[in-house]
């Protein structure tokens, strides 16, 4: 099936099993804003989780912080939002519809890197065992056309991004015929910029009011905290501020389901740092990343880096992790090396100093920052994508399910009672009071078992767990693992201690902390 084709089913199947809802649908909807239902925000709690304590509880010197939505207008001075939290804008004037011109050129790499790819997987059929994939990449003439066209693009791309030269961006479109995929033409207006922050005003009379932005990113929130958590937690350098929180973007390009909205939350790790030192803890905080999202184990091959040719006013490296979304690799997480600018910035817009006194170098500096910034919608979209799998199982039936890492999964065990009768609805409810504080339990008695197990390999429920006649006599029970549909008799009281093992997020934190 079509990668495309897949996507809308998920967009379905979000929608059909309580995951993600399209925000006020009842009135058609708001452009780029969703809601999550019963089981989405479940799932949305449990990655929080998963960050905060992979953040807080596995690092000594990384604490939290909750700041407010609504800051002092002049941060966004100082951080460069309100002069360069732009987006270069291009109008097909057939359609009429917009685009952002980095996109429009960024999409056309790709279709580059798809052709090469396209290449290698047909020689990789063609040669079974005996391919070579590095020599293939290396010698095949076919291959390297499409990869030097490609670096071309990406080369000239983040010049014209570097110099903020909008024509030239223009200038790209036009010579690689990048048409307008609505109305198939070429014909562009210019390249413009566009500021992405939302203002309001706070106040009650017009006079009196001042504008106010909604924040587009929490870091904002940490940098201007950095002196009160120091001096009030006594931290010492190096150690980082975590905060999981609410950003808004006007994003003009919303598209692609939850990937890009306009209403979304972030997970910041802002780590600071002695100067001098902050490509080195890029790197580290680099490798720590990476790690926490393959621990999820959907497979080291759907993730990669791409390293920043072109670096935001504040940073001096950078790197995105991509994960292979059915759109192509996208963006999940960035990491920054910051360098001194934010806090070097709010002491000059301030006037407050923005200093650490380090006691065993016996001097004050201004701390260098690592960032490690993440969406969790965007997050969650991955991880749904991954999980998505549509499956013939042995009778040619299909089954739909969410093969969600357990940690996650908005609901651990769904208990059956094979029948409505003779006392066995009492024993699912027995087993449910035994479990219900040590994770989210379903009970369903409706419809044949057959039907009821896809119902829960639908919203990713990894286990299930059938009462039968044999239960009320032997105090035991059939569990069923979601992924390989296999089933074992066990002990009821066995039950606890397993569903612990397997889905605890203690379990996903000891894989990470051992690594
Ligand atoms: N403080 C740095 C910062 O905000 P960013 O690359 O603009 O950097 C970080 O955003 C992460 O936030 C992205 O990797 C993505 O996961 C998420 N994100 C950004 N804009 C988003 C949007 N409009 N919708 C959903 N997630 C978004």
């Amino acid at each position: 099936m079509a990668q495309e084709d897949i996507f809308k089913k998920l967009v379905a199947h979000c929608k059909e099993y309580g995951y993600v809802f399209p925000s006020s649908e009842i009135y058609d909807g708001l452009g780029a804003v969703y809601d999550y239902g019963q089981h989405g925000v479940e799932l949305k709690n449990n990655i929080k989780r998963y960050w905060w304590d992979s953040m807080i509880l596995l690092h000594e010197n990384v604490v939290g912080l909750d700041s407010a939505i609504f800051m002092h207008p002049t941060t966004w001075k100082a951080s460069g939002h309100v002069d360069a939290f732009n987006d270069p804008l291009i109008d097909n004037k057939d359609s009429k519809k917009r685009y952002r011109a980095d996109v429009l050129i960024e999409e056309h790499v790709a279709k580059y890197e798809e052709k090469a790819e396209k290449e290698i997987e047909k020689a990789r059929e063609r040669f079974g065992d005996r391919f070579d994939e590095p020599l293939f990449r290396q010698t095949n003439p076919r291959v390297a056309a499409h990869l030097e066209k490609r670096d071309a693009l990406v080369a000239r791309l983040s010049a014209a991004l570097n110099a903020n030269d909008l024509a030239e961006l223009r200038q790209i479109i036009i010579d690689n015929q990048i048409v307008c995929p609505v109305s198939g033409t070429c014909n562009w207006t210019e390249v413009r910029q566009f500021n992405l922050m939302f203002a309001t005003e706070m106040g009650s009379t017009a006079e009196g009011a001042s504008k106010i932005y909604l924040r587009p990113e929490t870091a904002q929130g940490i940098f201007v905290n950095f002196l009160n958590v120091q001096k009030s937690g006594r931290m010492k350098i190096p150690f980082g501020i975590a905060q999981i929180g609410k950003a808004f973007r006007n994003e003009i390009i919303a598209r692609q389901f939850i990937f890009r909205v306009r209403e979304f939350e972030q997970m910041e790790m802002q780590f600071f740092v002695p100067p001098g030192s902050g490509i080195e803890w890029f790197h580290r905080w680099k490798k720590l990343r990476m790690q926490w999202h393959q621990a999820l184990g959907f497979g080291a091959a759907c993730y990669r880096f791409h390293d920043h040719d072109k670096l935001a006013h504040y940073a001096d490296a950078a790197t995105d992790i991509e994960y292979r979304f059915p759109f192509g690799f996208k963006e999940v997480e960035g990491i920054h090396s910051r360098t001194d600018f934010d806090l070097r910035r709010h002491q000059e817009f301030s006037g407050k100093k923005m200093q650490y006194f380090d006691p065993g170098l016996n001097e004050s500096y201004i701390p260098h920052v690592v960032e490690t910034s993440i969406g969790v919608d965007r997050m969650f979209l991955q991880i749904i994508s991954a999980a998505y799998r549509e499956e013939t199982i042995d009778d040619g039936e299909t089954r739909v399910l969410l093969a969600l890492p357990p940690a996650l999964a908005p609901v651990k065990l769904s208990v059956l009672p094979l029948v409505k009768k003779d006392g066995l609805p009492e024993k699912a409810r027995e087993i449910i009071q035994q479990l219900r504080l040590d994770c989210r339990c379903l009970y369903d008695e409706k419809d044949s078992i057959g039907k009821r197990y896809r119902r829960q390999d639908a919203i990713g429920t990894p286990f299930c767990v059938t009462v039968d006649h044999l239960s009320l006599e032997e105090n035991t029970v059939t569990i069923r693992h979601r992924d390989t549909m296999q089933q074992e008799r066990v002990s009821i009281d066995r039950l606890p201690g397993i569903i612990e093992e397997k889905t605890s997020l203690k379990t996903l934190l000891r894989r990470l902390d051992a690594i």
